[in-house]
């Protein structure tokens, strides 16, 4: 590939496209999986039993369903012909004789209508033999209650930089975790032909997985499953593993009946019976220099796996692999663990486990900047990474320079530092309110950890009329992938984007996929769709050389036009190429692939290089909290995001927008409270519709919101010089909860040191606000040692 190739004169990325289903979605007409089995002649409906018992072995008896009318069959563990088990790692039982969290699904019960299958579930009668069970992660940790493999990264010497520190703070940093609720639940159809060939349409981040739990449950092979996903109601990690067991049950009551089964959860379902954000319980020792600079790192991070593993040891990996988040630290060591609670399974989301890594770095140096009598702009520039240094894991940090590039960028653009003066004379001037700007960054790696996934498949196909359908192993999820891979496919050909089409994921089309994730969708199908197209385009070329009498090296695609370099006289259509290759009997469709190059990991060891490259980006938050309720409002933000040369631009200002939200959510609002108490309804969801668990809306948006795509930032070696963005701005919503902590920290006497509970609700503000005002001392080492059982600095020197 030619760089001038790669850089076609009308490329039809980097336009400003709409999203190529924004009509529908607008319009209501965009069809979802459970639109499609509500349009299927003779569909069953299947209804779970869930367990009322966090912890217990159970005895079923479903007979008292089948007297209910409308109940056609109730699936149980005796049906399975293959494999009982949903889980990747087989430690999920489909239908299982111990429920692990209150709300597992225990049997399913198929209806001719929803009702029937609904009053069906509830006739069935479940004995219950309680088994102790953990719901905290504290109580996990208590019990060493673990599973999975725990993992250790380590440079330096930790120890050794720890009492070499001009300061050491000790500290322990808890958050809760957070539910995808993509509009859309989880939904599977699954039908059977009169072959025994299975067809699942699933509301699935992962095909390929889909199809093999299924083929796993059913006990046949992949080639008689056929998934396919048209698109989601958003997934946000949330339907990379977690949607297969709904799958299999939707076939396996298709086998059992022969009938199409259409499985939907409702919303309270949903919340109760599948995994969250891993919440993470974290005790640290830092040490600094005595101007600020860090010197070593020593951490414990337990994740809550809840009851299975699920994905649980990529997250704490990654997890692990952002606590640097980026900063420099020369000696670290991070020990992490997974504990195993009696609740949902938690798994992927936005970040998968970045954000927890990066909650720690940024809480450290939220929490201490008071203390070290540093500015934390200051403290956080003064740390980042310079030019030629790696991180802990051992991969060197490619583009450094990069950061304080948008740093001082964004610093001025923002104008910061006029509007920190402002907010100081704001607060000086009201007691009772009080302001705060904060500004944090965020650098994140790009790829999967687990190597094998770092690969892509795509088909394209170019019709004599010259008109293009393209199939790619990526799902769709709102996040604008397929606008992109149309996008990437007409600029390979030269065409308009109106000239592709795309057609759904299909597991017969493109075999083996890797899930819609780790934002890297757009990377590697996007490599294989140009890939397909560039051998569809070179032997187009050859034909069109001899059509124009030029060499087929000096042949142009552009524009939906053909012409030769020196030829000015001649102009053909894509379309009049396309029939003549066709009659002169060359292939006109072609089988993509691409896999990222360079890459290496040693998990066991956690060090290698793991990312292709980093994503980086800085934010400037701004709020206001009120000092009697501890309610805020963030008033401004400002960001600027390096998605290199943006292949979508409109799509990826709304990805970094949308990110930033959800981020905030997490961080801010959202809280998932389990009820932890000894009583009947132990292990129970308190917070399971939208009226209990707090999601940001459009009251919570900031009032002033500018996101600016980093400019001139070509990244070589990603499709098109473009970067991935669907997971990194996520983490800039770490401006909103510094922010909040300094203007808790206005309500105190300087030098206090704010401990912000997590999430950052306007309670939790509330009683920051209290301890900050009950900080009677004015310096910090007095504040620390009145306020015994919060982080105490061990030293100073
Ligand atoms: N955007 C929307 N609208 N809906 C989603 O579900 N998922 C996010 C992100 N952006 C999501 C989204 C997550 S978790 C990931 S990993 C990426 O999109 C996946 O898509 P990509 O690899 O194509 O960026
Ligand atoms: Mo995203 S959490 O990698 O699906």
């Amino acid at each position: 590939m030619s760089a001038l190739a790669d850089r076609p004169a009308h490329p039809v990325v980097g336009i400003r496209a709409p999203h190529e289903s924004a009509v529908l979605h607008v319009t209501g007409a965009a069809m979802y999986t459970d639109d499609i089995a509500a349009h299927t002649h003779g569909v069953l409906t299947a209804w779970p039993v869930q367990s009322t018992n966090a912890h217990a072995r159970v005895t079923v008896d479903v007979t008292p369903a089948y007297d209910v009318p409308g109940v056609v069959r109730v699936l149980t563990a005796d049906d399975v012909p293959g494999i009982n088990d949903a889980g990747i790692k087989h430690d999920e039982p489909l239908f299982p004789s111990e429920a692990m969290f209150y709300g597992h699904a225990l049997v399913w019960v198929l209806g001719e209508t929803q009702e029937a299958a609904r009053l069906g579930a509830a006739a069935v009668t479940v004995d219950y033999e309680p088994l102790p069970s953990l719901i905290t992660v504290q109580d996990a940790i208590a019990a060493e209650s673990y599973q999975g493999i725990a993992r250790t990264v380590e440079r330096g010497d930790a120890a050794a930089g720890l009492a070499g520190s001009a300061r050491v703070f000790v500290g322990v940093t808890e958050f809760g975790g957070q539910e995808h609720f993509y509009l859309e639940t989880h939904a599977s159809l699954a039908v059977i032909d009169s072959e025994g060939q299975y067809f699942v349409q699933c509301s699935t981040q992962h095909p390929t997985e889909t199809q093999e739990i299924v083929a796993h449950v059913l006990g046949i092979s992949s080639n008689q499953v056929t998934v396919q996903q048209l698109r989601m109601g958003g997934g946000f990690g949330g339907k990379e593993m977690q949607p297969h067991g709904f799958a299999a049950i939707a076939a396996l009551g298709a086998k059992l009946t022969g009938r199409p089964v259409r499985l939907r959860l409702n919303r309270t379902q949903d919340i109760t019976m599948t995994g969250k954000r891993h919440p993470f319980h974290i005790s640290w020792t830092v040490g600094f220099d005595d101007a600020g600079y860090l010197q070593a790192l020593e951490a414990t991070l337990t994740a809550d796996g809840g009851w299975s593993i699920d994905l649980s040891e990529p997250v704490l990996g990654r997890a692990l692999c952002h606590l640097d988040n980026a900063y420099w630290i020369p000696n670290v060591r991070a020990h992490g663990r997974i504990a195993k609670t009696n609740k949902t399974s938690n798994t992927a989301f936005r970040g998968f486990g970045g954000p927890q890594g990066v909650f720690l770095i940024e809480d450290i140096l939220g929490r201490v900047a008071p203390a070290l009598g540093i500015d934390p702009v200051e403290l956080r520039q003064r740390n980042f990474y310079r030019p030629g240094q790696s991180t802990p894991y051992g991969q060197l940090v490619k583009d450094a320079e990069r950061l304080p590039t948008i740093w001082n960028q964004l610093r001025d653009e923002s104008d910061l530092d006029a509007r920190r003066a402002e907010v100081a004379a704001f607060n000086a001037s009201h007691p009772d309110v009080k302001r705060a700007i904060a500004m944090t960054p965020i650098k994140f790696g790009i790829s999967f950890n687990f190597a094998a996934f770092n690969q892509a498949g795509a088909l394209v196909h170019v019709y004599k009329d010259g008109s293009v359908l393209i199939n790619h192993g990526g799902t769709e999820m709102g996040q604008g992938l397929h606008t992109k891979m149309m996008q990437v496919a007409a600029t390979a050909l030269g065409l308009e984007l109106h000239q592709v089409r795309l057609a759904p994921t299909r597991t017969d089309k493109v075999p083996n996929t890797s899930a819609t994730a780790a934002s890297s969708g757009a990377d590697l199908n996007g490599g294989a769709v140009k890939n397909a197209c560039e051998q569809i385009r070179d032997r187009m070329a050859k034909v069109a050389g001899r059509m124009l009498g030029v060499d087929e090296r000096d042949v142009r695609f552009s524009g939906g036009y053909v012409t030769g370099l020196g030829n000015i006289d001649q102009r053909l259509t894509f379309a009049e190429v396309a029939e003549a290759a066709y009659l002169q009997r060359v292939q006109l469709f072609a089988a993509g692939y691409y896999r990222t190059e360079g890459l290496h990991w040693n998990p066991d060891r956690m060090q290698g290089s793991p990312f292709k490259y980093f994503a980086y980006g800085c934010a400037v938050t701004e709020v206001e909290v009120d000092g009697f309720t501890g309610a805020y409002t963030l008033r401004r933000v400002d960001i600027i995001h390096d998605v290199g040369d943006s292949l979508s631009p409109m799509l990826d200002i709304g990805q970094i927008e949308g990110a930033y939200v959800q981020g905030v959510g997490w961080l801010t609002l959202e809280e998932l409270r389990w009820d932890a108490s000894d009583g009947p309804n132990r292990g129970r969801l308190q917070t399971q519709s939208a009226s209990t668990y707090k999601l940001p809306s459009f009251s919570e948006m900031p009032a002033e919101f500018h996101v600016r795509l980093f400019e001139n930032a070509r990244e070589d070696g990603a499709v098109y010089g473009s970067k991935a963005v669907g997971e990194p701005p996520f983490m800039l919503a770490f401006s909103a909860r510094e922010a909040l902590r300094e203007a808790v920290g206005a309500f105190g006497p300087a030098g206090h040191m704010v401990e912000l509970g997590s999430p950052a609700t306007p309670e939790a503000v509330f009683w920051a606000i209290e301890a900050a005002r009950a900080a009677a001392a004015p310096s910090a080492e007095t504040a620390e040692a009145a306020e015994p059982g919060t982080e105490a600095e061990l030293a100073s020197v």
